[in-house]
């Protein structure tokens, strides 16, 4: 009889005991995660694995002490308008920041400095004026990158510069009206790119781009919803921006139409080296000498009409020289030879200085001296 119940007993006790171990080391481990997580979720935030989650909670600012391990990080909806300077550069597991729908006006260098394994960028729905160049040049792996509904206005050439996995750019509406040539030289693999809702002036500066699109895209899937169209001047107002073709804004690369010649000079002569080119933008000239550019300066001048003159020309003139026209839909150049023929009239021309004079003297009196030592 006792038996029994001592065995019932004792077993009822290591159930217990055991039990109650179970519930301690739950408690203990349910304790262990609420203190980390209360310790590492910022406030009005939540936070799940790496996903921080503080959509619509009215934030001023970026939260302080966001986890280091964080891969997805939403902040969109709040009322963010700056993004501070360390406030997010410990992020280096990064995939995906969203900061839409804030109140952020200027992007400043060092904003994303070290976010290399970002892959999604939500700038859109902001009120963004001004994109430091360089902000986004250590995106290296960023594929998506929202800028739609801003106030960007102007775009800068090195902007997209090293993002070369850049896949989707959304840029309609903003404030942009040109186009930079170059701007999407890194990103060769863009599948969306939404420009349009932007007042675009169509003017050889855009034909360019205009160019890139027949030969690189060709299909309007590339633009997204629509096709980006033409504000300015006035009479293109409307017309779509793929559509415009050089008759329409009268453009033409350059041509040169005055070559310099290659020529012979002596020392101490003047050097005029003429080039003349057309073109519309009209090309803007400039001169180099063996693939330097030329300073003007005191004795190399170049003038309205682009003739480069070298006053006085010394022996170390002597080279290649090359006239570069250029304008945004190309650049032509033309080389000339120049000889300068310095040592025999060199000589003749001296000849009757004050210096060969004293020479001649010294070497004379030397050689009375010479004579009488001997
Ligand atoms: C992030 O980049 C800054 C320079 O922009 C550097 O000083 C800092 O050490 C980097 N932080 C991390 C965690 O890599
Ligand atoms: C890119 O990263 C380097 C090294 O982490 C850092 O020094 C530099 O400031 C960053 N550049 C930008 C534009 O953030
Ligand atoms: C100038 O000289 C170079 C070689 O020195 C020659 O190839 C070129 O045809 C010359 N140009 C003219 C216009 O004579
Ligand atoms: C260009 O202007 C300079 C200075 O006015 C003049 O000396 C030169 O002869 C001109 N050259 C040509 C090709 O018209």
């Amino acid at each position: 009889m006792t038996r029994p119940m001592h065995q019932d007993a004792a077993a009822t006790a290591v159930l217990r005991m055991t039990m109650e171990l179970l519930l301690l080391l739950l408690m203990f481990s349910s304790l262990l995660s609420f203190t980390s997580a209360t310790a590492e979720c910022p406030d009005k935030c939540t936070c799940e694995e790496n996903k921080i989650n503080c959509l619509n909670q009215k934030l001023d600012r970026i939260p302080d002490h966001i986890p280091t391990a964080t891969r997805v990080l939403i902040l969109s909806h709040n009322q963010i308008r700056d993004i501070e300077p360390k406030s997010l550069t410990h992020l280096t597991e990064l995939t995906v920041l969203d900061l839409s729908y804030n109140k952020i006006s200027d992007v400043k260098i060092g904003a994303f400095a070290n976010l290399s394994n970002l892959r999604k960028l939500y700038l859109d729905l902001n009120k963004i004026e001004n994109i430091e160049t360089g902000v986004f040049n250590n995106l290296t792996l960023l594929e998506d990158l929202y800028l739609a509904h801003n106030r960007i206005h102007k775009l800068d050439s090195e902007m997209f510069k090293g993002l070369t996995k850049l896949n989707r750019l959304f840029l309609y509406k903003n404030m942009i009206r040109k186009i930079p040539p170059g701007i999407f030289d890194s990103s060769t693999s863009l599948t969306t790119l939404a420009l349009d809702e932007n007042p675009f002036t169509c003017d050889c500066d855009i034909l360019w781009f205009v160019n890139l699109f027949k030969k690189s895209y060709s299909n309007h899937n590339v633009f997204g919803y629509e096709v980006p169209t033409c504000h300015f001047p006035v009479e293109m107002s409307g017309k779509l921006l793929i559509e415009i073709t050089e008759n329409d804004v009268h453009c033409a690369s350059p041509d040169v139409i005055e070559v310099p010649e290659n020529k012979t000079v002596s020392v101490g002569e003047q050097l005029q080296l003429s080039c003349k080119a057309v073109g519309d933008p009209e090309p803007s000239i400039t001169w180099a000498k063996d693939d330097i550019d030329l300073e003007p300066g005191q004795r190399v001048q170049v003038f309205q009409n682009n003739t480069l003159i070298i006053s006085k020309v010394e022996r170390t003139d002597g080279g290649q020289y090359k006239c570069v026209a250029s304008n945004s839909l190309g650049r032509k150049s033309f080389e000339a030879m120049v000889n300068v023929n310095g040592l025999a009239e060199n000589g003749s021309n001296t000849m009757f200085g004050v210096i060969p004079f004293f020479i001649i003297i010294i070497i004379f009196a030397n050689c009375v001296l010479y004579n009488d030592i001997l």
